[in-house]
């Protein structure tokens, strides 16, 4: 286990991916019932940009760093509601101007939308992850954090009591079957609780296995993100999607007015399409703004 997300905290996957788990959370906690929130590879909590691990990419300055500095009154809600989450992260740290210094994970994001009712576990499989992890929620009764494989708690934990939840399914993608366990453990998270609502996070490197992925998950409600942004190095990620299985009322809405906003800040282009059932569109949602 190579991958650690210090390295690409802040970039363009991560302002796809979070932006869309910020309006997750936010309108799957719009109703007082529970809610059960899984994250299968949380990573370390929260990030510091100005680490030389981080400085080394310089993943954020292509990213959030762009995001922060091109935000309008008028950007659309969603980004302003992302960046929101970021900067009152950030903000812990010490009040400064310019760009964010620290990053939120997904599991900094989710704690900060949990209610008194909600339930969040977290788990993080790389041993120093696990622990830095463990460091950023010491005394945090409302978080479990799990120094264990998260494709394991797809079967421990589903279905939940509260019978509604939110899965982030977000790997590293280093195994070359990546794409095989992620389809079997959707498949098996499915079976368990076919009406949660699950998150996956992919790479677009290979549009065959991105293709094979995607038809492989049966389910008729879903939407599918993507983004991509320009090459800056050859063999560099340079796009990706989320798949949104049982994405909630309002959210396709939301995402279709700001990702293009964020892929048009990025130079590049994205895409929200809800595939029909059996059958996968891959029509662009709306141009990029400019
Ligand atoms: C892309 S990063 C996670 C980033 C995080 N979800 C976020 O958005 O801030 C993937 C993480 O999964 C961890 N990991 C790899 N295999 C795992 C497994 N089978 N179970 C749990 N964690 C795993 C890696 O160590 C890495 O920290």
């Amino acid at each position: 286990m190579n991958y650690r997300h210090v390295f690409h905290a802040g970039n363009f996957a991560d302002a796809l991916k979070h932006t869309a788990l910020c309006e997750l959370l936010r309108l799957l906690t719009a109703k007082d019932k529970k809610l059960f929130v899984l994250d299968t590879h949380a990573g370390t909590g929260g990030y510091d940009l100005a680490s030389d691990r981080a400085a080394r990419t310089g993943e954020a300055e292509a990213g959030i760093a762009r995001l922060v500095a091109a935000a309008k009154p008028d950007a659309p809600a969603a980004v302003t509601r992302y960046l929101a989450a970021v900067a009152a992260y950030d903000r812990k740290f010490g009040a400064h101007a310019g760009p964010p210094r620290r990053y939120p994970g997904s599991p900094r994001l989710i704690r900060a939308a949990l209610r008194p009712q909600d339930r969040f576990v977290a788990c993080e499989k790389h041993p120093a992850d696990a622990q830095a992890l463990k460091r950023e929620f010491a005394g945090d009764l409302k978080v479990e954090v799990r120094s264990a494989d998260g494709y394991h708690a797809l079967k421990a934990d589903l279905p939940p009591p509260e019978r509604r939840a939110l899965v982030l399914i977000d790997p590293p993608f280093e195994a070359t079957d990546e794409f095989e366990r992620l389809a079997r453990a959707l498949k098996h998270g499915l079976r368990r609780f076919a009406i949660g609502c699950y998150a996956v996070w992919y790479p677009i490197k290979d549009t065959a296995a991105v293709e094979a992925f995607v038809a492989s998950v049966a389910s008729p409600k879903m939407l599918r993100l993507e983004l991509q942004v320009p090459e800056t190095a050859a063999g560099k990620l340079a796009a990706c999607g989320l798949l949104v299985v049982n994405p909630p009322w309002q959210f396709e809405e939301a995402m279709s007015a700001a990702l293009p906003w964020i892929a048009g800040v990025l130079g590049g282009t994205a895409s929200v399409v809800a595939p029909p059932a059996g059958a996968h569109s891959t029509a662009p949602a709306r141009a990029p703004a400019a």
